[in-house]
């Protein structure tokens, strides 16, 4: 049976996928190709040559899914401190959905982005322990991925309101699954840019305590102010 999404708000919108909420589990969110930046139009815009590889390249849905299930299957019950759980597909009329774990506050509501946080709060001694504790968690079970962003990283919050733990829900794998050794080194990399990453938000953010306008869409959801609707 087919899963119709196309009548209901999705909770999010990347540069390249929807996200909603599983109709039939709220712990669950279901991602998918958006309608108005297909995979054709994605591979389009790569040029040459990047735009001879196949579609299935650009699919992150497809990546995702292969990568949760290798890491899952290699570091077990330790990966879910950090990455979400991973539930395969279901058929919907957008296309294929990958259904993964969804990450949500202990008052239920769903987590928002690193990227939020840190333009709502600035950096606050609970977030930089948390970026720490991912930091050494990617580097030493070598996790791979490409560029860790501050928009595809979700900060769950406990019931005190303080930050319980960052975990990682866009941008694993692409190269890397198969080393150990080399794959730390690389891990080592992408921490390194993500703490700089984070020093260049809160630069652009200011020290004042109130920030200005977010910058851009990625990392807001859609009952916070972002803009118009997909
Ligand atoms: N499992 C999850 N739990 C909570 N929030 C999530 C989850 N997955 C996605 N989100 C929210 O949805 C937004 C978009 O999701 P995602 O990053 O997967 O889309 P994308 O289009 O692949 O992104 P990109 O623009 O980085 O390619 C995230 O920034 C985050 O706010
Ligand atoms: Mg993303």
């Amino acid at each position: 049976m087919t899963l119709n999404l196309t009548e209901r708000a999705p909770f999010a919108r990347g540069g390249n996928r929807l996200c909603f909420v599983d109709p039939a589990d709220r712990r669950r969110c279901i991602k998918v190709r958006r309608p108005d930046f297909t995979l054709a139009d994605r591979r389009r815009k790569k040029g040459f040559p990047g735009n001879l590889r196949p579609l299935s390249w650009f699919d992150d849905n497809r990546e995702e899914h292969r990568v949760l299930t290798v890491l899952w299957r290699r570091h077990g019950a330790l990966l879910g401190a950090h990455l979400p759980r991973c539930h395969g597909f279901v058929d919907t009329d957008l296309g294929p959905g990958l259904i993964t774990e969804l990450i949500r506050d202990a008052d239920g509501a769903i987590s928002q982005t690193l990227k939020k946080v840190l333009w709502d709060q600035g950096l606050t001694p609970s977030c930089s322990r948390a970026v720490g504790v991912l930091g050494r968690f990617w580097i030493e079970q070598g996790i791979p991925s490409r560029d860790l962003l501050p928009h595809n990283i979700v900060a769950q919050r406990g019931a005190d309101g303080g930050l319980r733990r960052l975990v990682v829900i866009d941008g694993l794998g692409r190269a890397g699954l198969a080393g150990t050794r080399g794959s730390r080194a690389a891990a080592r990399r992408k921490v390194g840019n993500l703490h700089q990453r984070i020093e260049d938000l809160l630069a652009l953010r200011g020290a004042g305590p109130s920030p200005g306008a977010f910058p851009g869409y990625h990392g807001l959801l859609f009952h916070d102010d972002a803009p118009e609707r997909p």
